[in-house]
């Protein structure tokens, strides 16, 4: 059997130091911020003095801008230790928040990653905020990692240790937690389908428990059979490869009463769109398909470590949507394990009729909320394009929170209307509903209503994450392939509940 590449944590090698000098600091590398116009009186301005006016000399010739996530190197600059200082641009000062600073470390750690380096050491400002500083080692993290898993020579190496002078020691704590986090969800996505597979992501979120102490249960066929979870089953039947629930319970308030929030995964490690067989070109990228389970798992797996006081629960349903001789076919009926019965018109819409069962697991747990993440439609790319995550609720105050969430992370979203003028779409002739809609026209939105069917009043939200899930290209900040997109929101959403 052949060895997929493996995870690996790397918040046990960010440090903080006490040591502020920054012109005899041993480094490899010195990263340091610059907003746009001028060295300002924070610690560019320090690095300014300490090089004689090299910074506002550079600004001054128009050959250093501040331009966000422009990354300038310096190299061997008189009146530093440090062989190689790097300037990252963060753009207009009072532009500056949490996700311009993730992006901008993350651009700079990309940038020094393309060569081995066993200290980089990056200059936090004395006047971020908590959350700036948490998200900036978040980013530096993720920066350093890229997509060549199955490259035999990497173009991105992470660095042996990472530093954060004038870092505080808890926020940079649990920033390292953040990017770990967001690397995981990464990390899943970017392997190959044939390595990442419902049975093999389960044990992924064995690994992930086992580290974080929560408590795992895994579904297996026989299991999901027995919990009436025929939905699920139907869209596994083409596979060879069964489907699994993942079930990850964590109880931070110590006791265990019912779950605070329920986080629900897509987890359609491959999707071919079934017998609805998509084209090549829509096909190349679906190994991202189980994205929305990988953010789940990542966003679970860090609450975790970070140890909030929460009760929550995480609910993965995992297939592999093919076209074997035991397909799920247009026209089949299933019964859904809510009782809903739903008419199958289109087997590439898999993605909802597996989050028919998983939501409904969590519904009979009575959970307080629900909040759903899927790469569910190409509609909502369509509507709302590549970087921004479209939203979906049935309870607007719980969705005001997500905005909120995603609004302090700096990372894109938007709500879509669920008004119930679009119910009358998703009607059908025989069964209860069928799992697409009339036409193509609002297709985010009718998958949402099918979802909708099966929370019940659970106050719920859904994301459909399709479009930011999944880079075709790289960005200056991050290389391409799974993006993280939506865990730093979640664990934030997590924290303020
Ligand atoms: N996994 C796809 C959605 C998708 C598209 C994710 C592009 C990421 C990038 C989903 O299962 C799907 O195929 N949806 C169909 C629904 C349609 C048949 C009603 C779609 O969007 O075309
Ligand atoms: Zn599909
Ligand atoms: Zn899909």
């Amino acid at each position: 059997m052949k060895k997929e590449p493996s995870f690996q944590y790397y918040a046990s090698s960010v440090h903080t130091t006490t040591q502020h000098d920054l012109s005899s600091f041993q480094t490899d590398a010195l990263v340091v911020f610059l907003s746009e116009g001028d060295v300002g009186r924070g610690k560019a301005s320090e690095i300014d003095q300490a090089t004689n006016g090299l910074l506002s000399k550079l600004i001054e010739q128009g050959e250093l801008s501040g331009e966000r996530y422009q990354c300038t190197s310096l190299f061997e600059p008189a009146g530093l230790t440090a062989s190689h200082l790097l300037i990252v641009g963060l753009g207009k000062r009072e532009h500056v928040d949490a996700g311009v600073l993730f992006r901008a470390a993350s651009s700079a750690s990309r940038q020094l990653a393309t060569s081995p380096r066993s200290i980089v050491t990056f200059v936090a400002d004395a006047h971020w905020t908590d959350t700036q500083m948490e998200q900036a080692v978040a980013g530096a993290m993720s920066g350093m990692i890229g997509q060549d898993l199955y490259r035999s020579k990497k173009k991105q190496v992470p660095f042996g240790k990472m530093i954060w002078i004038s870092g505080k020691k808890d926020e940079v704590h649990n920033g390292s937690l953040l990017g770990d986090g967001v690397n995981l969800a990464r990390h899943l996505v970017n392997l190959a389908p044939d390595d990442l597979y419902p049975e093999s992501f389960a044990e992924h979120a064995r690994a992930a428990a086992s580290k974080t102490g929560m408590e795992i249960e895994v579904w297996d066929e026989k299991k999901l059979a027995q919990e009436g979870c025929r939905a699920m089953l139907a869209v596994g039947r083409g596979s060879y490869r069964p489907p699994r629930l993942v079930l990850m319970h964590y109880n931070g308030r110590n006791d265990s009463s019912q779950p605070d929030i329920a986080l629900v995964g897509k987890g359609v490690t491959f999707d071919s769109g079934g017998l609805s067989l998509k084209t090549p070109d829509g096909m190349l990228h679906m190994k991202c398909d189980m994205a929305g389970g990988a953010t789940m798992l990542s966003a679970a797996s860090t609450i975790a470590a970070m140890k909030l006081p929460i009760n929550l629960v995480a609910a993965i349903g995992l297939v592999e949507n093919m076209t074997g001789s035991a397909a799920y076919k247009l026209g089949d009926v299933i019964t859904a394990r809510s009782g809903t019965t739903v008419e199958i018109h289109n087997t590439d819409a898999e993605g909802r009729v597996v989050l028919a069962d998983v939501l409904d697991v969590v519904r009979s747990m009575n959970t307080k909320r629900i909040i759903d993440a899927a790469t569910l439609t190409g509609a909502c790319v369509v509507a709302l394009g590549l970087d921004v995550a479209g939203l979906f609720t049935n309870n607007q105050s719980l969705c005001d929170h997500v905005i909120k969430s995603a609004h302090d992370m700096g990372e894109p979203v938007w709500q879509l209307p669920m008004f119930p003028e679009y119910d009358s779409q998703i009607k059908s002739e025989v069964a209860d509903i069928k799992n697409v809609g009339d036409g193509r026209w609002g297709g985010a939105i009718t998958a949402a209503k099918f979802l909708e069917q099966f929370v019940g009043d659970t106050p719920w939200t859904h994301i459909d994450i399709a479009g930011p899930a999944f880079a075709e290209r790289p960005r200056p900040w991050i290389d391409g392939g799974g993006t993280g997109a939506l865990v730093r929101t979640l664990i934030s959403l997590a924290r303020s509940l």
